[in-house]
């Protein structure tokens, strides 16, 4: 007797249809998960007088038995299995025989597929925060070495004022901050149980569903059966977190590639993250890098495909919502991957906080030499003019703003004093970015304590 098909039918299925069908290929990773929710499931039948205390019993037995053959590798699914719920309810039915065959009383692929994948996704956000928390820890690490180390911060890409490193690393540690907190609401919204919804409408028994949802961790149990197995919601949020850490790790990685060129020069890959070619000896490729920068698009395209599955569904259950594990998996698989190579990449890499440094040229102080005019009464606006045109002077001759005579200085403003060449140190102008956020070392170092504390309140 197939579990998959019902006497309904006379004719066997199409093989194209068979294999456009099968979901196996989608769901098989959620067996853990649907043998957990199969034994709550067996408790509250037997709660519900459908089953026996032997019948519960034996049922528990062969799901322990599937199981252990699932991981040893002794049971793998077949053609005649159409989805993972199937594949396990068939061999159970082998393993017990009529008890497994009383085991679907009562619910429905539909409430059980959403209960696994709800069971499944709390997990993985549990791993993949601890992966994001890895990385954070990393950022505070090599942030924390370089508190005084300097480099141009730029906008437009073009050189703009001084930062230091640190600053520069705590920035991607904030963004990852607010992807934990996404996540942790994506989590959040997992925790309601929709086993009980059945097909679409609820189901004939007197199910425990309180019971059920405390046994396997929910804390709420769903209010309509129908949005029950119509919702995908949760892993939009998921999803959705998802595509936004993408971005950040994108930002990352193409940092570390632009960092890596011979231009930049900020930084040394190291070997275990860096790619070669397969013609030109000398080369050492931040494939690392890249491939965190196309994270991005990857996840971005989970997101809009499952948002593409789900709009325009007539309730409750349509098999387009198979889908959803195609994009929520490929999701999964995207941060399983990249989070511990940024991590990895993060650590080995080498700063050149001599180039860095190099990087940081007189003009950067631009700004810094306005407001020393604007501490000497010039209004702002002026001594941005002002500047302007000492910086256009100093371009025509190829010198910096510290190399101008000291008389055509003040001939152009006599606000300009002999020490307004101090102004133009990058490590004052540093030291000067002392408000809350600023770059100043006695800031960042304080920061770097939040950041510290909020790694410690780690879920
Ligand atoms: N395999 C399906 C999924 O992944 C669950 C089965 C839904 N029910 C049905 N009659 N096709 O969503």
């Amino acid at each position: 007797m197939s579990v998959a098909r019902s006497g309904r039918f006379a004719g066997a299925r199409a093989p194209a249809f068979v294999a456009l069908n099968s979901s196996l290929a989608l769901d098989w990773r959620l067996w853990r998960e649907d043998i957990e929710a199969s034994i709550a499931h067996a408790r509250a039948l037997e709660g519900a007088g459908v089953l026996t205390a032997a019948e519960r019993q034996a049922i528990e037995d062969g799901l322990a038995t599937v199981g252990r053959e699932v991981e040893s590798g002794a049971f793998v699914p077949g053609d005649e299995d159409e989805d993972v719920h199937m594949a396990v309810e068939r061999r159970l039915t082998e393993l017990v025989g009529d008890a497994g065959a009383k085991l679907h009383t009562g619910r429905s692929r539909n409430d059980q597929v959403v209960t696994d994948v709800r069971l499944h996704l709390r997990r993985v956000i549990d791993r993949q925060v601890a992966g994001l928390r890895a990385l954070q820890q990393v950022l505070v690490g090599r942030a924390g070495e370089h508190v005084e180390t300097i480099l141009p911060a730029y906008t437009h890409l073009q050189r703009a004022q001084v930062t230091s490193l640190a600053q520069h690393l705590l920035a991607y540690f904030w963004m990852l901050e607010r992807d934990v907190e996404r996540f942790g609401r994506a989590r959040a919204a997992c925790l309601e149980l929709p086993l009980g919804a059945g097909a679409a409408v609820g189901v004939n028994y007197p199910v425990d569903r309180e019971a059920v949802a405390a046994e396997l961790g929910f804390a709420r149990i769903s209010e309509n059966s129908l949005e029950a197995v119509a919702g995908r919601d949760f892993v939009v949020d998921y999803l959705s977190a998802a595509a936004e850490l993408g971005v950040h790790l994108s930002r990352l990685g193409a940092e570390v590639v632009l960092w890596a060129s011979a231009e930049f020069g900020f930084v040394r890959l190291p070997d275990a993250f860096s790619g070669g070619s397969s013609i030109m000896p000398q080369k050492k490729n931040p494939d690392a890098g890249e491939l965190l920068r196309a994270a991005a698009p990857r996840l971005a395209a989970d997101l809009a495909g499952l948002l593409g599955v789900l709009h325009g569904l007539p309730l409750a259950y349509n098999t387009d919502l198979r889908e959803d594990k195609r994009f929520l998996f490929d999701g999964v698989d995207c941060l399983d991957a990249s989070v511990p190579v940024a991590t990895g990449l993060l650590e080995g890499i080498e700063f050149d906080t001599g180039r860095m440094a190099a990087a940081c040229d007189s003009f950067l102080q631009a700004t810094d030499l306005a407001d020393y005019l604007v501490a000497r009464g010039v209004p702002f606006r002026e001594a941005h003019h002002l500047v302007g045109e000492l910086v256009r002077r100093c371009l025509e001759r190829g010198i910096g703003l510290d190399a101008l005579p000291l008389e055509e200085v003040r001939r152009l403003s006599p606000a300009f004093d002999e020490d307004y060449v101090a102004a133009l140190d990058p490590r004052a102008s540093l030291a000067r970015k002392a408000l809350a956020g600023g770059s100043a070392p006695e800031r960042v170092r304080e920061q770097l304590g939040r950041a510290a504390a909020a790694l410690g309140a780690a879920p």
